[in-house]
């Protein structure tokens, strides 16, 4: 086998979807090792999670920097002191400039709450439901410079089911979540998907 590929997973958070690919990336032939976690907030549960693993984890908190450039230069420089290949959001609540996004282009994988191009942004199950949606789901996608839009590697299809809140449907959805994200991830660590 070619060499894994070296990844890093950019949280905010929580962390269960980081988490599921830490999991993942544990079984010996997945083509991806988990290199780095980077929060940019210092208090994200998911830090635990992966110090306990003895995954190396970072903080870049963007309220340390004058702009979200010398952010993302911040950012940029841990990537490449890890020699990353490839990042994973995963509930990272920072907007990116283009600027940052253009050179991980093909590179960079999201994971969406909703069945995209359905429901691009936040409260995505609040809105599922107010639509009367009977299936909803979550997409893993590229990252692009337009929020929620680039090419989809997986989706999985969530029912909706009766008596659901924003709550009950979002915890199914995390399930599905937690399945596709490594999929995913297996995907494009091997070459079989390409996001350019
Ligand atoms: C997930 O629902 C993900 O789809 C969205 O934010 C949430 C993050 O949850 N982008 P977690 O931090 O992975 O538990």
């Amino acid at each position: 086998m070619s060499a894994r590929k070296r990844v890093a997973i950019l949280i905010s958070g929580r962390g269960s979807n980081m988490a599921a690919l830490i999991e993942a990336a544990t079984e010996p032939d997945f083509p991806a090792e988990i290199a780095l976690v980077v929060s940019n907030r210092p208090d994200a549960k998911g830090l635990e999670f992966a110090t306990a693993r003895g995954i190396a984890t970072a903080i870049v908190d963007h309220r340390a920097f004058a702009s979200r450039e010398a952010f993302e230069a911040a950012l940029q420089a841990k990537l490449a002191e890890a020699r990353i290949d490839i990042v994973c959001l995963a509930g990272f609540l920072r907007m990116f400039t283009a600027s940052f996004v253009e050179p991980w282009r093909g590179r960079m994988l999201n994971i969406h709450p909703s069945l995209l191009p359905e429901f691009k942004g936040l409260d995505t199950h609040a809105r599922a439901l107010a639509a009367n949606a009977k299936i909803h789901g979550c997409t893993v996608h590229f990252v692009v410079p337009e929020l929620d839009s680039g090419p989809i590697v997986l989706q999985a299809r969530v029912p909706v089911v009766e008596g659901d809140d924003a709550d009950s449907l979002a915890e199914r959805v995390l399930a599905a979540e937690h399945r596709i994200y490594p999929a995913a991830l297996k995907l494009v660590a091997e070459g079989k998907v390409k996001g350019i």
